[in-house]
């Protein structure tokens, strides 16, 4: 694997809307994060991805793009994204937009031309089909946020366009090369524009199996699931391939992709050294026990269930490449409250999850507000103090489950997306520091006790732990080892031990204890320092350890 100049930074996702607002219009904004970019820099962060901030209806939170060469208003203007670079670079970070070409928005020019003129130049931009109202749809595919993936074009009473995201995203026809050279042209535009690269959203979609087809009915709605027609649909390379010479290594830009479902055999030219991206996101958790109700599975998931996953994805592509590590992004609920049983959840288990994903090879990714242990909101008294347009659909599926009202809320209040969304907490104050005004979605009510300010002040907690970490992993004497070094799971078998080390230079040992009981440990050879600690523990033992509940340990050995 050659080194890239990327491997051994710390990256950091913003959800811009959530971050700062520096207007008081209760949205946060690129001046607010220009505001926050010594809080990064201190932390320890180089790469910041940007969640999309173009112009857009926001139907579904900036993922349905309709300008691409232009900022949202409520996010402020090009000249402040051209300060945010600016400034970025002064503190050697660099930022990484959200690309969305699966996609644009049913308000994007094209998507208007084509409306006027189905079967012209912008039509074939789009997979417009012919439909005779009472006629069965071209095919049965469910759309990712419920219902079927049809939406009659607009002015046309005889067509339909597809949409596997919202109808408000009609996805882009990638057969078409006009299409193609569009998109990387505005790529490139982009880079010229001094950003680091790209993070590429839902890019697996981009090849469909054609001509349109059924799939066996998977709900009762009569649907099939896109990953169904996706699993069938082969030849996606040639595009990517594509895509990446003509823009991305050019630039030697960092790239990393939301894959899902790629096959083994597909992983070199996803992630190798000549890959059509840098890195792509390790979603092995992320899917754990995904259920046909939504988006996720609703229940916990288990110590040796995340074990087993994370091991299992990063052997797949040892030799290979980097994968991106995450505990959670704004899709999915927060980590900690997805990770750890509610009952168990304090600043050491958060600790702990920190701890055990942070040192895995790969590049490590923080989501915004991971670094104080952000909780998912725990209660919602109804819908609407939700905002994601995926809920309806959730909820619909689990009221046809047999839920009540009640517990599908409090099921929401566990899966939904806007967990991740809820505002950042800088601080005890009004709004939490996060705006002004109004807040556009709700704030998590423990934001008193859980906010950056009362965290910056007291050194033990997940705040600190996580500059800790981030300093251990850049630090000069393990680096190395972190970034490069073997990986090798050590008794896997033990439940609930999650534990493996990292070698090169230097012998490392990371054990975690994913449980509330204490549990020994028999180390491979004698402790030679501990590193990192979320007890403060000194060094007492020498080849075998007792781990309180949830206790982690990194280990020189
Ligand atoms: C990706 C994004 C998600 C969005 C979807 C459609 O999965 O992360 O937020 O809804 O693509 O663009
Ligand atoms: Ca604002």
């Amino acid at each position: 694997m050659k080194h890239q100049w990327w491997h051994e930074k710390v990256a950091y996702q913003i959800y811009p809307k959530s971050f700062s607002d520096s207007n008081g219009d209760g949205i946060g904004d690129i001046r607010g994060i220009i505001n926050k970019l010594d809080y990064l820099k201190d932390l320890g962060i180089d790469i910041l991805w940007l969640s999309p901030i173009y112009q857009s209806p926001l139907a579904d939170q900036g993922y349905d793009i309709s300008d691409y060469y232009n900022i949202d208003p409520r996010f402020g203007t090009l000249e402040d994204l051209d300060e945010l670079i600016a400034e970025g670079k002064k503190r050697g970070i660099g930022i990484v937009m959200d690309l969305v070409v699966n996609h644009c928005s049913d308000e994007h020019e094209w998507f208007k031309k084509a409306c006027e003129d189905p079967d012209g130049y912008y039509g074939k931009f789009f997979y417009i089909e012919d439909h005779k109202p009472g006629q069965p749809l071209p095919c049965n595919w469910r759309s990712y946020f419920g219902g079927n993936c049809w939406e009659p074009l607009p002015g046309h009473e005889d067509k339909v366009y597809l949409h596997v995201f919202h109808k408000k995203q009609p996805d882009l026809n990638w057969e078409n090369p006009e299409l193609r050279k569009e998109v990387y042209k505005m790529i490139n535009w982009w880079l010229d524009r001094g950003i680091a690269g790209f993070r590429i959203d839902a890019i697996i979609n981009i090849k469909k199996k054609l001509p349109f087809s059924n799939y066996p009915e998977d709900r009762d709605d009569g649907l099939s699931s896109i990953n169904n027609m996706l699993a069938e649909a082969t030849g996606i390379g040639e595009f990517l391939d594509e895509m990446a010479n003509e823009t991305f290594r050019k630039y030697k830009a960092f790239s990393v992709g939301e894959v899902f479902n790629e096959k083994d055999e597909e992983l070199t030219d996803f992630i190798g050294d000549n890959g059509y991206f840098s890195s792509m996101f390790d979603f092995s958790t992320s899917l754990l026990g995904t259920n046909e109700n939504g988006w996720m599975d609703p229940s916990l998931i288990t110590g040796e269930a995340y074990k087993n996953a994370i091991f299992a994805a990063h052997k797949r592509v040892e030799g290979i490449g980097f994968l991106s590590n995450i505990i959670e992004n704004h899709d999915q609920p927060r980590g900690v409250s997805r990770y750890i049983p509610a009952s168990d959840l304090s600043d050491k288990s958060k600790k702990m999850i920190a701890g055990s994903y942070f040192f895995i090879p790969g590049l490590p990714f923080l989501y915004q507000g991971q670094e104080i242990g952000m909780e998912n909101y725990a209660h919602i008294s109804s819908l609407s103090d939700l905002d994601d347009c995926a809920n309806a659909d959730i909820y619909d599926a689990l009221i046809k489950h047999g839920f009540t009202d009640e517990q599908a809320l409090a099921q929401l209040a566990f899966q939904s997306r806007d967990n991740a969304r809820s505002p950042f907490q800088w601080s005890a104050n009004k709004n939490a520091g996060f705006t002004e005004g109004e807040p556009w979605l709700m704030l998590n009510p423990n934001y008193k006790k859980i906010n950056l300010q009362s965290q910056q002040a007291d050194e033990n907690s997940v705040f600190h732990f996580y500059k800790e970490m981030i300093k251990l992993r850049k630090s000069a004497e393990y680096s190395n080892t972190l970034v490069y070094g073997t990986f090798e799971p050590y008794m896997q078998e033990q439940k609930n031990l999650l534990a493996y080390t990292r070698k090169l230079d230097k012998n490392m040992l990371i054990i975690a204890n994913y449980q509330n009981d204490p549990q020994k440990v028999v180390l491979p050879s004698a402790a030679k320092k501990i590193l990192l600690s979320n007890t403060n523990r000194s060094l007492d033992f020498n080849t075998t350890v007792q781990l309180s509940g949830y206790e982690l340990l990194i280990i020189e050995l």
